[in-house]
């Protein structure tokens, strides 16, 4: 596990956007899930802004490591924000980006995404590999769409799994962290001093880690980095 500090989300988002550079020359094609929420905008950003000539999206095939039940025009929507950060600003085919259908029946769903990604991956260990998974980390010790509540899902042997937010009751669509487990590389990109808490206990394995379900993120036979700014490592 490598856990990399930068002084604020401006040089994280670089930084992790000068890695994304970096991987991509080595490979003919990259299966990449993308995390949600708000922490990616800043990558995006600076992916468009930066980085739009230097990267062979060509060689990109883009997932979403979880994704809110409901429609791609939502605010609420991990599809839609990635669409408006990124994919808008880019000459990103089509046929290489593959959403979670968050308008449909939740159930239908994650077993559709689940076959979609079996039949796209090479399986390895009897579960698809992703080439990289990004990460966000909730205040609660969540990821993906893993929360506190369902570690279950952390075991789960299928590929996708729906989830529920603990608080709104809002229904998910998540990768099991057998999936994410079974990659290649996962990066955790977090920032901010609301994680700074979490981060530590998970990474100390303290407090109360093992009731969160980001400590449980421990690839098999891959890499783990933690991309942190300087308010999130507490430093
Ligand atoms: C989601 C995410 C979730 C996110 C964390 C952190 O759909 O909400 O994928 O796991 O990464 O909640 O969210 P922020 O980046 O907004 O703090």
């Amino acid at each position: 596990m490598e856990i990399k500090t930068f002084k604020n989300p401006e040089a994280t988002a670089k930084a992790f956007a000068d890695y994304l550079s970096e991987i991509q020359q080595e490979v003919n094609r990259l299966n990449i899930a993308l995390s949600g929420g708000s922490t990616p905008k800043l990558l995006f950003e600076i992916l468009v802004h930066k980085y739009s000539d230097k990267i062979e999206w060509p060689k990109f095939h883009f997932y979403w490591g979880d994704e809110r039940c409901v429609p791609p025009t939502s605010g609420e929507s991990n599809y839609g924000m990635t669409h408006e950060y990124l994919f808008q600003h880019l000459d990103i085919s089509e046929e290489n980006i593959h959403r979670v259908f968050g308008e449909c029946d939740p159930d239908e769903e994650a077993v559709r995404y689940g076959k979609l990604i079996s039949e796209n991956l090479p399986p390895i260990n009897g579960l698809p590999q992703f080439d990289l998974i990004i990460l966000g980390l909730g205040e609660d010790g969540h990821t993906a769409s893993i929360f506190p509540h369902q570690m279950e899902l952390i075991t789960s042997k299928k590929v996708c799994e729906v989830a529920e937010h603990p608080t709104s009751g809002q229904k998910r669509i998540t990768l099991t962290g057998s999936v994410i487990n079974n990659a290649k590389e996962v990066c955790f990109l977090v920032t901010g001093q609301a994680k700074a808490e979490k981060v530590r206990e998970i990474l100390n394995l303290t407090g109360d880690c093992e009731h969160y379900p980001a400590s449980y993120i421990k690839p098999t036979h891959g890499e783990l980095s933690w991309f942190l700014d300087k308010a999130a490592s507490g430093k």
